[in-house]
């Protein structure tokens, strides 16, 4: 396995690039499959889970070529005779759940394997199946399978409303309604940029799509879409991570750039709170200059759905109050579970104690290097957030996790004065 050890201490300065986004790439992908027409999608991140979902894709005959260079992605769902989603696929990523909708929308039937747990607790899919259901899927349960079937051939289409408010079933129910029999209409749905910039592709390529941005779809079905050329956005919670970095471990007064951005893709609440902590930000178009306090204040904050605080932002939001002058809080309203890296952060010194839904941070206390675990994906980089201010050297381990989600992250570090390297390590060895 591998591992990042990071020798804290070093002040990040220069510039750090954002890549593209690998939630929204997920479901621009998704959208590739309700066309026989190639797709091509530019700015899409070399990740792990863009591997996984060409692999899901590739199962049901659909061509892909990804040219990890250039970050484009070829796909040509012409030849697609197979719509099934397979266990040992749909376990490693849960968005491969986006199959349902998108298998159901181009051929009328889909068999999705249900993806379990995750490392946050129990994450639901059952408004995604309700609101297949509300389009006139006629759905059951095989041996751990969704089995999808629209009476007809094609869904009638219908309306449905999600509460909570969710951005996979939002997307889900999408990708069957476009290519509907008739209209359908979507309430509650989710206004996060990865769902706004999967709406303008799917217009893009032929579907009728009113309400965009807003809570509520009104969707009217067309027979067949288009291909298309679409370029993916830069990734908000890359950026976001980026801005905490620059904000604890940059030279005070001293700027850090972050290029390729779309901080407006943040939201209000995590940009106010941010510049709540005495950093200040200039935005120049796509580069944002992050300028780092001498005294971070600390700033409670809550999780919530778009436009308010990611909770793909709180752990790494944890270790800026780990570094401000005094106490503050971070509720998390969206998973009540995500606090996994909590335990290992306390392995660094760190003074966070979760109550309920909630984490206390005393800020201030001094970081040390310690071997950590990464449990999930934003809990693993919190964990390399803590080890570039950490004394000492901090090895964290298990950095698959890290691999699914942040593009060449330790090459991006490294160019920008962090003291961190890939090792290799065999997780059952004995102590030397
Ligand atoms: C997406 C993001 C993930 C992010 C999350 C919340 C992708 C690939 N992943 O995940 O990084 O953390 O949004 O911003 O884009 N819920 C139900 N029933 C359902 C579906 C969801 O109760 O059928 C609940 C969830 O438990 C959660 C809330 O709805 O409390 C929001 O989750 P959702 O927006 O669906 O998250 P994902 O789309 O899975």
């Amino acid at each position: 396995m591998d591992k990042l050890v990071i020798r804290g201490g070093n002040p990040l300065q220069g510039t750090l690039p954002v890549s593209g986004s690998k939630n929204t790439a997920l479901a621009l992908m998704s959208a590739a499959l309700l066309t026989r027409e190639p797709v091509i999608l530019r700015h899409i991140p070399d990740l792990k889970d863009i591997r996984t979902f060409c692999r899901v894709m590739e199962v049901t005959g659909t061509e892909v070529a990804f040219d990890t260079g250039a970050h484009t992605l070829r796909i040509d769902a012409g030849p697609l005779n197979r719509s099934e989603a397979p266990y040992e696929l749909v376990k490693r990523m849960r968005a491969s759940f986006y199959m349902l909708g998108a298998l159901l929308g181009r051929t009328g039937q889909a068999r999705v394997s249900l993806p379990g747990g995750c490392a946050w607790g129990p994450r639901p899919v059952d408004l995604h199946i309700q609101g297949m259901k509300a389009l006139g899927a006629e759905i059951s349960l095989d041996k751990g399978y969704v089995v999808a079937r629209a009476p007809l051939g094609r869904l009638k289409g219908g309306d449905f409303t999600l509460s909570p408010s969710s951005v996979g079933a939002t997307i889900n129910f999408l990708l069957a309604a476009v290519t509907a029999a008739g209209p359908s209409r979507l309430h509650g749905a989710a206004t996060e940029p990865d769902v706004i910039e999967f709406c303008q592709m799917l217009t893009a390529m032929g579907a009728h799509i009113e309400g965009i941005g807003t809570r509520t779809l009104m969707i009217s079905g067309v027979d067949a879409l288009g291909g298309v050329s679409f370029d993916n956005c830069p990734d908000r919670i890359e950026l976001g991570t980026f801005m905490i970095a620059a904000a604890i471990a940059g030279r005070p007064g001293e700027p850090v750039t972050l290029s390729h951005a779309r901080p407006e893709h943040l939201g209000q609440v995590f940009l106010q709170a941010f510049e709540q902590t005495g950093s200040r930000v200039k935005v120049d178009g796509s580069t944002l200059e992050v300028i780092p306090p001498h005294r971070l204040t600390p700033v409670s904050i809550s999780t919530d759905i778009y436009p308010g605080f990611p909770t793909d932002l709180q752990a790494q939001w944890t270790i800026l109050l780990a570094c401000a002058d005094g106490n503050a809080k971070v509720l998390e309203t969206i998973y009540h579970d995500r606090f996994k890296h909590i335990p290992e952060l306390r392995r660094m010194g760190i003074n966070a104690v979760v109550v309920g839904n909630e984490v206390v941070v005393e800020g201030g206390n001094p970081i040390e290097g310690a071997a950590v675990m990464s449990t999930d994906l934003r809990a693993s980089v919190s964990l390399v957030l803590a080890g570039m201010v950490a004394r000492g050297e901090t090895h964290v381990l298990r950095i698959y996790h890290l691999d699914r989600g942040y593009e060449g992250l330790e090459t991006k570090l490294a160019a920008a004065g962090i003291d961190v390297r890939r090792e290799r390590y065999d997780e059952w060895a004995d102590p030397s």
